[in-house]
Parts: C-alpha cells; structure tokens; sequence
C-alpha cells in the first residue's frame, strides 16, 4: 500500500512545479501526474465543467492504484476540493490552497498587506481570502486575477518584453495602490514567472504554494504510515494532449534532475 504512487493532477503542465519540491523533500515516492493539456486552461470555465473534468481525472488516477491524490490547482482546489473529497472518501485528497493559507498566517501579521494572484475563477471564489482569514482575521489581504499569464506561460513567453508587460498591466497598480508587500502566487503556473516579478519588484516577499503543499503531503502520508520506503521508481506524466509545450516544460523543470519520466498520451473523451 505505502509504495504505490501519489497521484498530481493539474489542468496542465502549471501543475509539474510542484514536483521539484516532493523529489527533493521526498525522493522515495512515485508520481503518477496528469496535466488536462488538451482542455486547458479552467480558470475561465463553468464550475460545472471543472467539476466533471476534476472526476474524470480523479476516476482515471484511481484507477492507476494512487495512494493519495494531490490537487497542483488553485482553481479545481478552488472549486472541486469539497466535492472531490465526498466523491473519494477512501483516499485522502490534499488540496494547494490550505497549506499556503497557514503558512500566510502564520508568518504574517496585520502590519503587512497581502496580495493574491490567480487565475479568475480562483479569484471569483475568494477560496483564499475566506481560507487565509479562518486561520488569522486580522490579515490585511488583496486580491487579483491575472487571465493572460497562464495562455502565455503554456506558449513559454516567459523571459521576454511580453511576458514582463503584462506582468505590469496586472501588477503595477495592484501593488502601488494597496501597498502590497507580500504576494502570492494562487496559480501553479506562476512560479514559472517568479523571476519576472521578482525583477520588477524586488521588495516584495514572494509565497509559493506549490512549496507549501508539500508540507502537507509529508503530513498527510506520515500520520496514515503512508511513506513510501520503495528504493526509486519510474515517475510519469501522462497528458490528455502530448503537446510539445508540456514535454518542453518537463525537459525544462527536470533538466537538471535525475528524475525519470515516461510520457503517456490518454485520451479521457
Ligand atoms: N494551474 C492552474 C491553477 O493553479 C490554472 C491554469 C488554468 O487556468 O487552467 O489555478
């Protein structure tokens, strides 16, 4: 039981910057991964969709025998979380947007002022703000979505004038007129741009969620004696759509890395 594989889902490859972090906090577990490649992006779409999209995942990460499954999405955690977890109670299911709401709690107090990021269904939810404030009400917090980040992260404009404008369209005011001095990032794609931001904005103090999950995951497998004590496995990553972006972005998150990956092309339809 302990040493078959933690399934991640994504709506696409936003997801994959997660992975770094659990190889690195916990190399002996196996990754099953899904990026919806062929249906992205959902941070625009009806709840209803998200939702079926969210089961058929779920259904199909089932079936590949995951021990646990880990929702790398701000917008289907945002969303999907509760039904997800009525729909699966035999497994445990951890979602991106606790983790970092403690972690903003706990390390914040109400001298600063917090801005959140994401994507516009995420945003609409107000799944951060409701969840940051049940750990600490007295945070000062800001919100904002950011629609065009993800469609150009997919297309890899990433280290080029674009990118870096549209950063300003969305953040230049947001962050002058609330005096924001904390961001987060409420969107797996966007640490693909930490660095954009950083650059324009070199005071901000940056939270990641997708470090922060990882916390949780160690916690979760721990306390149901779930962590694997497999020597190493083969990870995959299967897309819906095996788009060169999405193999692009897994050559440029795990160049560096001996991380094994065998590509799988499924089609859930
Ligand atoms: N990566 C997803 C998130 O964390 C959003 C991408 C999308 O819009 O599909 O919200």
């Amino acid at each position: 039981m302990k040493n078959r594989p933690i399934g991640f889902f994504d709506s696409c490859l936003g997801g994959l910057t997660c992975i770094p972090h659990l190889v690195q906090a916990l190399p002996k577990e196996r990754i099953i991964y899904f990026g919806d490649t062929a249906r992205t992006p959902y941070g625009s779409k009806a709840l209803s969709t998200i939702r079926t999209f969210s089961y058929e995942i779920a259904d199909f990460l089932i079936h590949n025998d995951v021990k646990m499954l880990v929702i790398a999405c701000n917008t289907i955690t945002s969303t999907c979380l509760f039904d997800l977890k009525e729909k699966y109670p035999h497994i445990p299911i951890i979602g991106i947007i606790d983790p970092a709401s403690k972690k903003v709690a706990q390390s914040f107090d109400s001298s600063h002022r917090i801005g959140i990021i994401g994507t516009k269904v995420t945003i609409n939810h107000k799944t951060y703000i409701d969840s940051i404030l049940s750990y600490n009400e007295t945070l000062n917090l800001y919100d904002k979505a950011c629609p065009i980040f993800v469609p150009l992260i997919e297309e890899a404009i990433i280290d080029n004038k674009i990118m870096d404008l549209s950063v300003k369209y969305y953040l230049d005011d947001f962050i002058l007129s609330n005096h924001i001095d904390t961001l987060v990032l409420g969107c797996t794609h966007y640490p693909l741009i930490r660095k954009n931001i950083e650059h324009l904005y070199p005071d901000l103090k940056i939270i990641d969620p997708s470090e922060e999950i990882i916390v949780s995951i160690h916690e979760a497998l721990y306390s149901r004696n779930l962590l694997s004590d497999a020597p190493h496995f083969e990870n995959t990553f299967f897309a819906s759509d095996l788009s060169e972006n999405f193999i692009n972005m897994i050559d440029a998150i795990f160049g560096n890395t001996n991380v094994k990956v065998a590509f799988k092309n499924f089609d859930l339809r």
